[in-house]
């Protein structure tokens, strides 16, 4: 009886506190709920539609908004780039860069003109062929709580450990993996909070060479390195796109002898696009960022 009474006691006692928490569940699951059940910016065409047959890109008389009602971040921006050739996108912080980048992948859809992948709309495209067709290098390179593998397999889920190590490699990032206690196994923890910045963005950068898909956009892939690593990683990692249509996004002009064009941007619009070295002789603007002429 005696027992049976403080059993009872015992399965009760956790009430008040649940009860505490009552309130703070219901108001994260309404949160949660709300993000669930919002209506996703961009909606996808259902799957079936056949893959592009080309891997050109082209922005036609795009413009772009954060907020609708906001102020312009980019405006009638046009530029293409043939397949397997190299795009430099180049121009001060704050210029529309990155956010050129996001449309590509379609975070968001321009709110005037529209960009083409392989000549279709990339709002006619289904999604699967997108992901499939584009390797992201982001400024910010999203890693999850897991380990390096775990990050690498999410580019090439059946890839060998042979070709984790070469992917390392050609990311500059194989010695530093191989020195550490756990090697491919070690966690990178949340948001890739365990290991550098810098080297956040090269293990990104060693998954989209993993992934090999026909277009690469690498939003400053060599951030934050100094001067003669950014050189030697930039020469190597464009030595892996042969072939391949590449965007390559930076502030700097470090690579640009090994482009095919470069679009210069500035507050959101295209202010000079040519061949590197024909910009070069023509321009100030172009001789003020290269810091050259
Ligand atoms: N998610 C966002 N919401 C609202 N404004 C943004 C967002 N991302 C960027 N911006 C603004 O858009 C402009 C261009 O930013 P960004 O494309 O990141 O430039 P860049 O990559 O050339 O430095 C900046 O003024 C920036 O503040
Ligand atoms: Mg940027």
């Amino acid at each position: 009886m005696t027992l049976a009474v403080l059993a009872a006691f015992e399965a009760v006692a956790p009430l008040p506190a649940a009860f505490q928490y009552l309130g703070r569940t219901r108001e994260a699951g309404r949160r949660l709920l709300e993000v669930v059940e919002s209506p996703p910016a961009v909606v996808f065409p259902p799957d079936g539609a056949p893959p592009p047959a080309r891997w050109d890109v082209a922005f036609e008389g795009v413009g772009f908004a954060y907020p609708p009602q906001g102020p312009p971040v980019l405006t009638d921006v046009s530029f293409s780039v043939p397949q397997g050739a190299r795009l430099a996108v180049l121009g001060p912080t704050g210029a529309g860069k990155s956010t050129l980048g996001h449309l590509l992948v379609r975070f968001w859809d321009p709110s005037t003109g529209c960009i083409r992948l392989g000549g279709r709309d990339l709002r006619h495209l289904p999604e699967v062929h997108l992901r499939r067709s584009i390797a992201v290098v982001a400024q910010q390179p999203h890693l999850f709580n897991a380990s390096i593998r775990e990050n690498l397999h999410l580019a090439a889920p059946d890839a060998p450990e042979a070709h984790l190590w070469e992917a390392l490699a050609a990311a500059e990032l194989a010695d530093f993996v191989r020195g550490l206690p756990w090697g491919l196994d070690t966690w990178v923890g949340e948001g890739g909070g365990l290991i550098s910045g810098g080297q956040a963005r090269r293990l990104a950068l060693a998954r989209a060479v993993l992934q090999a898909a026909p277009v690469w956009l690498l939003d400053e892939p060599t951030e934050g390195l100094d001067r003669a690593t950014e050189t030697r990683l930039l020469e190597r990692v464009l030595g892996l796109t042969q072939g391949r249509t590449v965007l390559l996004i930076t502030h700097r002009p470090t690579a640009l002898a090994k482009m095919d064009a470069v679009v210069v941007l500035e507050n959101g619009r295209v202010v000079e696009q040519g061949a590197p070295g024909e910009l070069a002789r023509r321009t100030s603007r172009f001789a003020a960022l290269t810091g050259c002429g």
